[in-house]
């Protein structure tokens, strides 16, 4: 327990952190102590919530930051790229610059978001009623837990992001659903997001659950992408899906990946997994038809459109996994 405080005031150096007992009760305090950060406190029983909570609320300082507001925000750049209104000037130039080179990175985005709709219901076809979407970005339509709805009456959905935006919309136009829940969470504390009270009251990691990370994953540098899946994978129980998808640097051309990284400068990391790297993600699964494919070729619900030429400068992988256990008794 004493490392794992530690571990907590090493990672969340602009607050106080100690632990309290009173009576038989014992509780985990954090005071912010930064210069310039208002002062607060977090006061919760368990440090995987305190954790949860300081992931928010350091990233609640960063947008407060004068220079940060200015910066584009993920979820309302990706917003702007399917056509959406959630967004402001400086989601709109960064999303712009990008586009006046690739404009096929709209088009990426909007494959995306339909090859998650397809890709949950498949999942929920599959008698899966428990889904967390990590990274779930401002709602769209259609919504993890309508799509999955539409086919399992009784799916749950428990939405996951760091961004307060994304948590207050989703609160808003997704809390008051049936099944649904929103939880604050980073997905580089991947057992705090699994441990949250929040997910816990909605999902039963002991019943296999479909884990959501689509376009999420290349705003982690690899390793910690690669340690984020893992964690989730090792936890999830035999017969669990797993949806991923990504852009990778394996065909992509190499200008796009310097273009994002240069327009999420301030804002995040970009970076690009080669296929190979991607599909390891999905160790211990195995891949549902037809495997780890460019976003727009899996499962499509039309008549399978061949991308113009330049959409393969712009490369996004889309894979969906069941974990198999292997063993005496389970068969992949
Ligand atoms: C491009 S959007 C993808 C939305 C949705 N998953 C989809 O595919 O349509 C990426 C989302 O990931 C969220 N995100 C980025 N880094 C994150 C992190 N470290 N932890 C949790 N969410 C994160 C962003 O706030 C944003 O809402």
């Amino acid at each position: 327990m004493n490392d794992q405080l530690a571990a907590l005031r090493d990672e969340f150096p602009g607050f106080r952190i100690w632990r309290e007992t009173i009576g038989d009760r014992m509780r985990y305090i954090a005071r912010g102590a930064g210069l310039g950060i208002s002062p607060h406190t977090v006061v919760t029983d368990e440090l995987g919530e305190l954790r949860a909570a300081l992931s928010g609320d350091a990233a609640q300082q960063a947008a407060a930051k004068p220079f940060e507001t200015q910066a584009p925000n993920i979820a309302r750049v990706y917003n702007y790229w399917l056509g959406g209104k959630d967004h402001h000037a400086a989601d709109r130039e960064a999303a712009d610059s990008v586009l006046a080179d690739f404009p096929e990175v709209a088009r990426v985005a909007r494959a995306n978001r339909e090859f998650v709709t397809r890709a949950v219901r498949h999942v929920a076809g599959q008698g899966i009623v428990q889904f967390i979407d990590v990274g779930a970005g401002l709602p769209a339509a259609p919504a993890v837990h309508e799509a999955a709805q539409q086919i399992a009456l009784d799916a749950r959905v428990a939405y996951v992001d760091n961004d307060p935006l994304v948590l207050a919309h989703a609160r808003a136009l997704l809390a008051g659903g049936p099944g649904v829940t929103v939880v604050n969470g980073d997905m580089r504390a991947p057992e705090a997001i699994l441990g949250s009270r929040g997910l816990r009251g909605l999902i039963d990691l002991d019943q296999p659950v479909c884990v959501l990370l689509a376009s999420v994953l290349h705003f982690l540098p690899a390793d910690q992408a690669d340690a984020t899946v893992a964690a989730l994978r090792n936890r999830m129980s035999p017969g669990s899906y797993l949806i991923i998808s990504a852009g990778t640097s394996t065909g992509t051309d190499p200008r796009l990946i310097r273009c994002l990284q240069s327009a999420y400068a301030h804002t995040a990391p970009v970076t690009g997994r080669t296929a190979d790297e991607i599909a390891a993600w999905f160790e211990g699964f195995s891949l549902a038809r037809p495997g780890l494919v460019d976003v727009w070729t899996w499962r499509p619900s039309g008549p399978q459109r061949v991308p113009r030429p330049e959409m393969t400068r712009a490369r996004f992988l889309a894979g969906v996994g069941r974990k198999v256990l292997v063993g005496p008794g389970w068969l992949p």
